[in-house]
């Protein structure tokens, strides 16, 4: 059986996903579909790098070397078609650290931060726990895809902005921003100073006839006022081991942040983590070649079968294994659409009105897991919405 088709039991491994059913969907009979990791077992080649790791029972504090920089700037310049500098990079546990330590970093209380929104959940805690001000720039659904309002999007730079974070691909709406897209963004960016926080999580994960573009790749004037996240955790299924990078290219910035970093007790990447990273760029170029078919050919399932037997719509998307759905035709409040597929459906989805007010008639979907799950989380819908 291949690797993408092997059901694992996750339960009792302390997993976030499998492990808290009860205690956030109210029954262990829940199916759990909702946050972002996968079902899947990593790479063999990260699987043998860990366990020779741990083979030699010393665990002391760990430097990331350069034969860990060099895995990731080839893999950017491979994947991404970016090359950057090792020195470009500042390590940290986790994106959404880093989004903190970049907000503390280089902006101050009641500065305002842009989003567009629906948006993954943090980048709203991000700026209101450090006391700066959200500005919304609501994406716009047209013929079933989100796109930018570009107008709005000026006008609310023009009001005065500090800081943007972009969210490419997008978590929710499962875009993967274009070049021009970007190249329009960047401009107004450019043009009214504000800093660019790119969030880019899933950039490995398009499907497998889209490219990711970095929006710091754009230009070398783009870079200079860019951080951008990246990490293999969700590219690879390494969330546990807490390993992820910025890079930052404008020394003055770099500087700030890393200072942020340390200021608040951060330094490297945790061992497991260092290991994992390397093996994964060095040798899961194939492996995720082939998790980037079997996510479009989920994605492809999931629309066919929920909008062939319901009124469901799933929103078209580039990449992402989160697939935003429109349940609007349930005629449901937020409230209600949470209850229905916990206690109809018995699937345990992330909440849209979680992504900000837009996304109030929708569910977030995971479908990183193996076919067989993902056909009974979708009969189980199907079901549901057909006895409603
Ligand atoms: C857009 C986005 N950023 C960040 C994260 C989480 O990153 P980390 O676990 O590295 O903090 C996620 C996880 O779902 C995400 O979707």
């Amino acid at each position: 059986m291949g690797i993408f088709e092997t059901v694992h039991n996750r339960k009792n491994t302390r997993s976030v996903k499998w492990d808290m059913v009860k205690d956030l969907f109210q029954s262990e009979e829940v199916l759990p579909m909702w946050v972002a990791d996968m079902d899947f077992q990593a790479p063999d080649a990260v699987n043998k790098a860990l366990i020779e790791r741990a083979k030699h029972g010393i665990y002391g504090y760990t430097i990331v070397d350069e034969s860990v920089k060099s895995s990731i700037v080839n893999w950017i310049s491979k994947r991404h078609n970016w090359n950057i500098k090792s020195d470009w990079l500042s390590f940290s546990p986790g994106v959404v650290t880093t989004l903190h330590m970049a907000i503390q970093a280089l902006t101050e209380p009641e500065d305002t931060i842009l989003i567009q929104t629906p948006v993954y959940t943090p980048f709203y805690k991000v700026i209101e726990a450090h006391d700066r001000k959200i500005v919304k720039n609501t994406l716009v659904l047209e013929n079933n895809r989100y796109t930018i309002n570009f107008q709005d999007f000026e006008e609310k730079l023009k009001q005065g902005v500090k800081a943007f974070i972009l969210c490419n691909p997008h978590n929710p709406v499962g875009r993967v921003w274009t070049r021009d897209e970007l190249e329009q963004m960047a401009k107004l960016c450019q043009e009214y100073n504000v800093l660019i926080i790119s969030d880019e999580i899933h950039s490995d994960l398009t499907f497998p006839n889209k490219q990711h573009v970095s929006i710091a790749s754009l230009s070398d004037d783009i870079a200079n006022f860019s951080i951008t996240c990246m990490a293999p955790s969700k590219t690879f299924n390494l969330a546990g081991l807490q390993a992820s990078y910025a890079i930052t290219p404008n020394k003055k910035i770099r500087e700030k942040l890393d200072q942020q970093f340390l200021n608040q007790g951060f330094h490297g990447l945790n061992l497991m983590g260092n290991t994992a990273l390397e093996a994964a760029y060095n040798h899961g170029e194939e492996w995720l070649d082939g998790l980037r078919e079997i996510l479009q050919s989920h994605y492809d399932y999931v629309k066919s079968e929920l909008e062939r037997h319901t009124d469901l719509l799933v929103i078209d998307e580039d990449g992402t294994y989160l697939v935003w759905i429109d349940c609007s035709s349930l005629q449901l409040d937020a409230k209600g659409l949470k209850k229905f597929f916990n206690e109809e459906a018995k699937v345990g989805l992330n909440a849209g009105a979680d992504y900000g007010e837009e996304g109030k008639q929708y569910i977030r979907m995971n479908i990183a897991c193996p076919r067989e799950t993902l056909e009974e989380g979708v009969k189980r819908i199907i079901q549901a919405v057909q006895n409603k």
